[in-house]
């Protein structure tokens, strides 16, 4: 069964406060989530494989641990995801990145996908997929769903702020995905939006509406 893992670390949630707040604009918004993204990948990578290995330091021969070399994809879902991934490849420079494309149909809240380009090995690799917003769920299982039908087989899902409802959608499809989120909030409203959420994530990073 896949964790699902609330991230509250007090930098976290500072920076959280700001991005929720509607005063924000674009500039500062793209900051903070890359900020947290930032500082997430260190809780979603703490179960990275690792090796031993020997390091002279000045004074004598020590055993020390490395990551193993393991590969590593990150995938964003556009476009909201995509604020994400720069935070993530501070912290792991030598990930592929990956692109799933999907937009919420806004009448029927269902997931449309028009775009996926993964890296040609993403079967061994693994996988973490990023956007900040899980509302209804529907477009983080669908991404879920294409990745391991391109043969994925280790996925993690990153988000900043989820619904109980779309946690609970992932959980149901995807019982082997592990989730990490740095908060879940209280609900989806009528419109599918989750309250009190931030609003929509794309149109904030990007200045649109
Ligand atoms: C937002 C968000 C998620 C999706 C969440 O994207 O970034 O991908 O909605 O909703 P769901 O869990 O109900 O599927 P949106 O469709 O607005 O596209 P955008 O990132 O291009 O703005
Ligand atoms: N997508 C967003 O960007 N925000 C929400 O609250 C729900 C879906």
């Amino acid at each position: 069964m896949g964790k699902v893992t609330q991230i509250t670390h007090p930098l976290i949630l500072h920076k959280l406060a700001l991005i929720r707040d509607k005063n924000t604009g674009s500039k500062d918004f793209r900051e903070l989530v890359e900020e947290v993204a930032m500082l997430m990948a260190y809780e979603v990578t703490r179960d990275v494989q690792m090796e031993e290995v020997e390091v002279e330091t000045p004074i004598c021969v020590t055993k020390c641990k490395m990551l193993s070399g393991k590969k590593m994809a990150i995938v964003p879902i556009l476009r909201a995801g995509l604020g994400m991934v720069d935070g993530m490849l501070r912290i792991i420079p030598a990930a592929k990145v990956g692109h799933i494309g999907l937009y919420r149909d806004e009448e029927t809240l269902q997931p449309v996908e028009y775009f996926c380009k993964l890296p040609q090995d993403i079967q061994e690799r693994d996988v973490i997929v990023t956007d900040p917003m899980l509302a209804t769920g529907g477009s983080a299982i669908d991404a879920i769903s294409l990745l391991k039908k391109k043969g994925a087989k280790n996925i993690r899902l990153m988000c900043l702020v989820a619904a109980p409802e779309g946690v609970e959608a992932i959980v149901e499809v995807h019982p082997d995905v592990n989730i990490y989120v740095a908060l879940i909030d209280e609900k989806l409203d009528e419109n599918g939006y989750i309250v009190p959420g931030l609003g929509d994530a794309g149109d904030r990073l990007f200045g649109t509406k």
